[in-house]
């Protein structure tokens, strides 16, 4: 116990001190002048995510750079903090929020993340009159406004839509043995094992952050499950023993068997890395990866690298929107709100999300500066049937995600299906 806790402590200090580094880095990346400009430091926007690194920050520092343009004489601090999904800027937030230090702006999934975690605590201001002034009603889909709104106010400003039920595959790899990208579990398994026998690994997962599992295994719900009963998890309206979710978890005991062995060691860019390689041929991962596979590792789509919707989700769309909302207390509103302006606008979304791998949040973006798998999933997400992601945030609270992200990662040691039902059950059942 005393232990558990020197560790905890530990590890919060370090959070402090990567976030206190972090937070001193200005856009350019320079480190903060004291005094050289007094005027332009009291017109400041420190705006907190974890963007950072590989294949995380080429949007938001395309974003920077054209809010600077507009706004030169306002600062910004880019206090990102390292980890995929927010696994370490969560908890960074979480302390700053408690002692009353937000920064002036954070990233937070639409959904349960942003309406039973910070409005629900009373810690967000509406933002309706931005949206009046912006004209933005219209210009964001009804449902994605929705998943920002709680109680008739809005309350924060989506800069993206991130597809999280994509199977990538090396091309090179799927040509070379004649395979075809799988659409269904059957023709995924008889891939995996013509991949096997050939020594490549079939699936690559890193999850060393466990929230990577947990997204496999969302996939596998909402295929196995359906649109309407998938979102019956959430409500409470389905239980997590159900017969469905024990086949789906069976399903997801089967993937398992095609990884690589060392999964624990790595993080999501890592796996990655192995498909791009040819190493493994597919891996299932939010759109964030084609921005890696594109902008970091060099590699063309449809060419190097091939996209398909995860097997038994065609015409389904897992969202996850990272959105910008305006906390209470923080001291440059009228700055956050021109920097929420711009994210918000045409401009700020088409600098952002070709970059991010994810599509517009407006619907009139220019789409003749998206990728064909941009193109594609702007025009996927029109008609697709959408269902909120647990692994970021939208489905279920953080407590919740909490125990899920603990509860998946025990059963890809230990492959108990009853144990990971039961446990996912539990928590269902604490949450109400
Ligand atoms: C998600 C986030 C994405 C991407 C990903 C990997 O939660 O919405 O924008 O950053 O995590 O870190």
């Amino acid at each position: 116990m005393r232990k558990k806790g020197f560790v905890f402590g530990l590890v919060l200090v370090l959070l402090f001190a990567l976030s206190a580094c972090n937070s001193k880095e200005s856009s350019g990346g320079e480190k903060e002048k004291s005094g050289t400009d007094s005027k332009k430091s009291e017109k400041k926007v420190e705006i907190f995510s974890w963007w950072t690194g590989a294949g995380e920050e080429d949007g938001l520092k395309a974003l920077i750079a054209l809010f600077q343009d507009k706004h030169p004489d306002i600062q910004i601090e880019n206090a990102a903090v390292a980890g995929g999904a927010g696994t370490n800027a969560k908890a960074v937030l979480a302390s700053r929020m408690q002692g009353n230090d937000p920064p002036s702006t954070f990233q937070v999934h639409g959904g349960a993340e942003l309406n039973e975690g910070w409005v629900a605590a009373g810690k967000m201001e509406p933002l309706n009159d931005l949206y009046e002034k912006e004209g933005w009603n219209d210009k964001f889909p009804k449902s994605l406004i929705e998943m920002v709104s709680k109680d008739g106010n809005i309350y924060s400003v989506p800069v993206n839509i991130h597809r999280g039920n994509v199977l990538w595959y090396n091309k090179h790899v799927f040509d070379e043995n004649g395979l075809k990208a799988p659409t269904t579990f059957e023709e995924f398994f008889a891939v995996a094992d013509k991949l096997k026998a050939k020594g490549i690994t079939p699936l690559a997962l890193g999850d060393k952050e466990p929230w990577t599992a947990v997204q496999i295994y969302e996939n596998i719900l909402l295929a196995e499950l359906g649109t309407e009963a998938y979102g019956k998890l959430w409500t409470g309206d389905l239980s997590f023993k159900d017969e469905k979710v024990v086949k789906a978890t069976e399903t997801f005991k089967k993937m398992l068997s095609y990884i690589n062995d060392d999964h624990a060691s790595r993080n999501w860019q890592d796996a990655s890395q192995l498909v791009a390689k040819g190493e493994a041929a597919m891996n299932i991962m939010g759109d964030w990866a084609k921005g890696y596979f594109v902008n970091d590792l060099k590699l063309a789509v449809n060419k190097d690298f091939g996209y398909i919707t995860t097997p038994g989700t065609a015409g389904k769309f897992m969202v996850i929107t990272d959105t910008f909302g305006l906390p209470k207390g923080i001291k440059n509103v009228e700055e956050t709100k021109q920097f929420l302006s711009v994210l918000g606008s045409v401009e700020g979304q088409d600098a952002f999300n070709p970059l991010k791998g994810s599509i517009p949040a407006r619907v009139d973006a220019n789409v003749s500066k998206y990728d064909q798998y941009g193109k594609d999933t702007i025009e996927d997400f029109k008609t697709a049937e959408l269902s909120p992601s647990l692994a970021h945030g939208s489905a279920a609270p953080e407590g919740f995600l909490t125990k899920a992200n603990q509860a998946v990662n025990i059963f890809v040691s230990q492959k108990d299906v009853k144990q990971l039902t039961d446990s996912l059950a539990q928590a269902a059942e604490e949450l109400k």
